[in-house]
């Protein structure tokens, strides 16, 4: 792990591990300093790994998780060198602009219910940006983050176990904050928003990292207590693909019709052409235009 300025690992009170910055931290740059206390006595409470740089926070999360990291471990980035996305994909944030992290979850779920945990990241993500920045966020199944028709954050969930029990979930959360969209390739800030492009003014990222810590916390131990309907209803609130004319990716090639919600396991409905209806549980969306 790298560290910043003068940077060392402790043991908090309760046993879990805090990075602690001495000297001066730039408002600018992240800090995982305040979130142990902000965050005492949740789920998603730490410990909190912060590193200058890193291949993938997904990537790092995974490998604690698999070495047995506690459920809440959360690992911070300013920047990645091979920032994973779904489906193969990358995710490229310039340094020190966006929110880089993921989070070690150990949820008591059967394999079969595990990615509706996609829809609870999605909105937890969404209420907290909406909490501190003018910007109304929609999320287009399954996992995206969407201001106007501009990507501002994606989500990825990698999850370990055997095929009934989930044993650990990577979430992994990319967001672009304050992120300066032309030093993106153009093929991606064709597409990409950030918040602040979409609010006109800059985001406090060490808040606005906390406040989706803390909201993820409450989303994902009310979905494990009460099940998934708030999750379903959120989404349902901010359906970007609601109505409009969509194109899926399957391996037998793409299926053509309109977005019509999600069902109750999370699965994307579609009204086909011909009066019939069709639910995808995985794919890749494109609007139709
Ligand atoms: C997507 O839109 O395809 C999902 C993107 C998820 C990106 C985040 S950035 C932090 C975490 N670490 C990764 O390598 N990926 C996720």
């Amino acid at each position: 792990m790298r560290h910043l300025g003068d940077v060392s690992m402790e043991a908090g009170g309760d046993g879990r591990a805090m990075v602690r910055c001495s000297g001066a931290v730039p408002s600018d740059r992240l800090s995982t300093d305040d979130l142990a206390g902000q965050l005492r006595s949740r789920v998603i409470g730490g410990p909190f790994l912060y590193h200058e740089e890193v291949a993938s926070t997904n990537a790092e999360a995974r490998s604690l998780a698999i070495d047995g990291a506690s459920e809440g471990t959360v690992v911070v980035a300013e920047s990645q060198t091979a920032g994973r996305g779904r489906l193969g994909r990358r995710w490229l944030s310039p340094a020190g602009q966006g929110l880089l992290f993921s989070v070690v979850l150990r949820p008591p779920l059967p394999m079969s219910d595990v990615h509706l945990l996609t829809l609870v990241v999605a909105c937890a993500a969404a209420r907290a940006i909406e909490s501190m920045a003018d910007v109304p966020i929609d999320i287009k199944w399954p996992n995206d983050l969407f201001s106007g028709d501009r990507k501002v954050g994606g989500i990825l969930l990698e999850i370990g176990g055997t095929q009934d029990v989930v044993d650990w979930v990577v979430v992994g959360i990319g967001i672009n904050v304050n992120t300066d969209l032309s030093e993106l390739p153009a093929a991606v800030s064709r597409t990409a928003g950030s918040l602040k492009s979409a609010s006109g003014t800059a985001v406090d990222r060490n808040e606005l990292l906390a406040r989706v810590l803390l909201q993820l916390d409450v989303e994902y131990t009310a979905a494990l207590a009460f099940g998934f309907a708030r999750a379903l209803d959120g989404f349902r609130e901010r359906d970007y693909l609601l109505g409009r004319d969509i194109s899926v990716q399957t391996k037998d090639g793409p299926v053509s019709g309109r977005a019509a919600g999600i069902n109750e396991r999370g699965a994307l409905i579609m009204q086909l052409s011909h009066q019939q209806v069709r639910c995808f549980h995985s794919g890749d969306v494109t609007l139709r235009v």
